[in-house]
Formats: structure tokens, sequence, C-alpha cells
């Protein structure tokens, strides 16, 4: 069984019992897909790590893509291995990061996973931690509760793909010709963020790739997250935030 959902950015409560008593008949070989800002592997406290072992507790596997929202510096400390045909970082046994650009057969079906989008809540800048002035500027940007992150803190730049991750997605696409049966991602081609910000939204060069994607790629059903809602557009593309779902 395989259920999907959207951002959980270091919050779990979704998972737990009366949020989605049907988890607690699931097994290991049951997976929850989460569609990007797992948000867990953030800041390497001590209280991440137990909130990593209380999901271990969890009786399903949980699977996800990287949003923006995630510690990537940290993240990359984790050893990359194979699994169900495409690249991983096991973050706990049943904790799994889907990595960039792979291709993974899961239950018969194939999947093609490109986490990562550009950060929409950064428009008054990105500070750096060691810039002049920095706790003054930071505080007074947050009394003014205005939008900005700072680097290496609450934001890192790998939050977006590099050429060499573009190229492996285009790499295994190829090998897959062209087809696979789900696409999991964090942002949305270029056509479907129009659809869901009413042209008001970016475009980016992740959401151009993806939008070569969505053109060239044949596939029976997309899930997203990032825009925080729960929205079906089309018939195809599944934008999730809150709602659990089983896999069409
Ligand atoms: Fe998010």
């Amino acid at each position: 069984m395989i259920h999907i959902t959207g951002d959980t950015h270091g919050k779990f409560h979704k998972f737990w019992t009366n949020e989605f008593p049907e988890g607690q008949a699931l097994s290991r070989n049951d997976y929850v897909i989460i569609c990007g800002d797992f948000g867990a592997v953030w800041d390497g406290e001590a209280y991440q790590e137990l909130l990593l072992d209380s999901l271990a507790e969890i009786p399903f596997t949980i699977l996800f893509v990287d949003g923006n929202h995630e510690n990537f510096e940290l993240l990359e400390k984790y050893p990359v291995t194979k699994w169900h045909g495409g690249k991983v970082q096991k973050i706990r046994p049943n904790v799994i990061h889907l990595m960039r650009g792979q291709v993974y057969t899961i239950d018969g079906s194939t999947f093609f996973t490109m986490g990562g989008a550009k950060s929409h809540d950064i428009q008054d800048g990105i500070l750096e931690p060691d810039e002049p002035g920095f706790d003054e500027k930071f505080w007074r940007m947050r009394r003014m509760r205005m939008l900005f992150r700072v680097n290496h803190y609450s934001w890192w730049k790998e939050e977006m793909p590099s050429e060499k991750e573009y190229e492996e997605a285009r790499q295994n696409l190829r090998k897959a010709n062209y087809k696979v049966d789900y696409i999991i991602t964090h942002c949305a081609p270029n056509d479907i963020v129009d659809i869901i910000g009413g042209g008001m939204y970016e475009t980016d060069p992740l959401t151009d790739f993806l939008e070569e994607v969505r053109t060239t790629v044949d596939f029976k059903h997309w899930y997203f997250g990032h825009y925080h809602d729960d929205r079906q557009i089309g018939q195809k593309f599944s934008l999730l935030y809150d709602e659990i779902i089983p896999l069409e």
C-alpha cells in the first residue's frame, strides 16, 4: 500500500494514530511518501534526533523527496545507497530520502523523483551570518515581520538542483524510455504553476525543467507539494499539503 502527502516541515502529527488510523494497519513494506519539505533534518539538535527516532517507531516506511526547507549541509552527510533501482539516503531504517533525478520501482510501479524548489519566502533577502551588524539587522527584520532567511541556518543554495542533478535526471528518464507511472516533486512544472498562482507565481530553472518533463515523459499521475494546499489540477496533477491519500 502506498499513500502520499504534502509538506511536513518537521511536524508529523498527521501520522499519529487519530489522524491517520489506517497507518496502524500498515507494515514496513507499506509506504507514505512526503512531497518535500520533510524538515526533520534541520538543525541536528538532540531533540531532532529524538524526533527521528520516534519516526522509526512508526509501523510504515516514510519516503520523502527534499523540498526547499531542508538543511542540505546536514542531509549531505548521510551515506548514499541504492534502493529499488535509485539512489537514496537512509535517515532511519524506515525514513528514506528519495534523491533527485532517480527512477525507482516500488510495488511494481515506477516513480521519477525530483526534489528541490526555489524559496518564495525570501523576498526581503538572505542574510549572511558573518556580515557586519548581523544581530541588529536580524532582529530588526524579524520585528518588522520581513520575509528573509539566513544562509547556512535557514536557507541553502542547494534548494535548487545543480546542473549535474538535472543531467542525471535526464539520463535516468532516457533509460526509462521517458515512461514512468508516477512523478513525485516538491514544486510543479510551469504550466501547473500558472494555474495554481493564476499567473502570479514566478517560474524558475527547476519549474522550467519540470515543464520539459511534463511535455516529454509519459506518466499516470504527478504529485507535488510546496504550495501549501490540497488541490487536484486536471486529471493528472495533485497538489498535496495536509491530506494523506492512497496513490491513484
Ligand atoms: Fe513548504
